[in-house]
């Protein structure tokens, strides 16, 4: 039995493996925590909003809102530093994106991460200068919400279609 599980793998091989998967596994858990809130904040507090009066809601958003403030620089960290460390080993496909479907699947997909953050630092922005008005932020996160969905889609699908 155990010679089945023999892994004949040079050490280092094995070890960029596991160094890679490290990286998967932070970027994959990191994504969950962004993804979560965002999904959250859309469907969930978007139709309270309609539900419940201001006086109300208003506080509920302040407090997740500073919530979010303290969360998220954190959970980006490590979401965009595992992802860059993870495209190195594909630099090569992403040197030239329009010469093979996944190096241009993963582009698209790092564009879109790139607006989903250039969306957070605008959001940080207006909020210190105190413009993130309700019917804004409904905006950017309507926008990062759709992102979110082309990402998630791109990043399964570079893995399992090619052309
Ligand atoms: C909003 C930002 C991002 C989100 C929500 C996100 C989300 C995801 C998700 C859900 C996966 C699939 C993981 C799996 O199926 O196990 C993935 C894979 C991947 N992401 Fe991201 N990602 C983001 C940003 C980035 C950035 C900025 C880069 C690189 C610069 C990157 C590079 C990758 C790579 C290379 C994979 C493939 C991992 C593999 O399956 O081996 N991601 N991402």
């Amino acid at each position: 039995m155990s010679a089945i599980f023999h892994d004949e793998r040079p050490s280092a091989v094995k070890a960029t493996m596991n160094h890679y998967l490290l990286m998967h596994l932070l970027h994959l858990l990191a994504a969950f925590v962004f993804v979560g809130v965002v999904f959250f904040e859309v469907l969930f507090l978007g139709s309270m909003r309609k539900h419940l009066p201001d006086s109300i809601i208003r506080p509920i958003e302040k407090a997740i809102g500073n919530r979010a403030v303290q969360l998220m620089p954190w959970t980006l960290l490590l979401l965009y530093g595992s992802g860059i460390g993870m495209a190195w080993r594909y630099r090569a496909a992403l040197a030239d994106p329009f010469g093979n479907s996944f190096g241009l699947l993963l582009a698209l997909k790092i564009a879109l991460a790139l607006s989903v953050f250039g969306h957070f630092i605008t959001a940080m922005r207006l909020r210190r200068q105190g413009k993130l008005v309700s019917r804004l932020s409904k905006h950017i996160h309507i926008s990062v919400f759709s992102h979110m969905l082309g990402i998630i889609v791109l990043a399964k699908l570079m893995f399992a279609v090619s052309w």
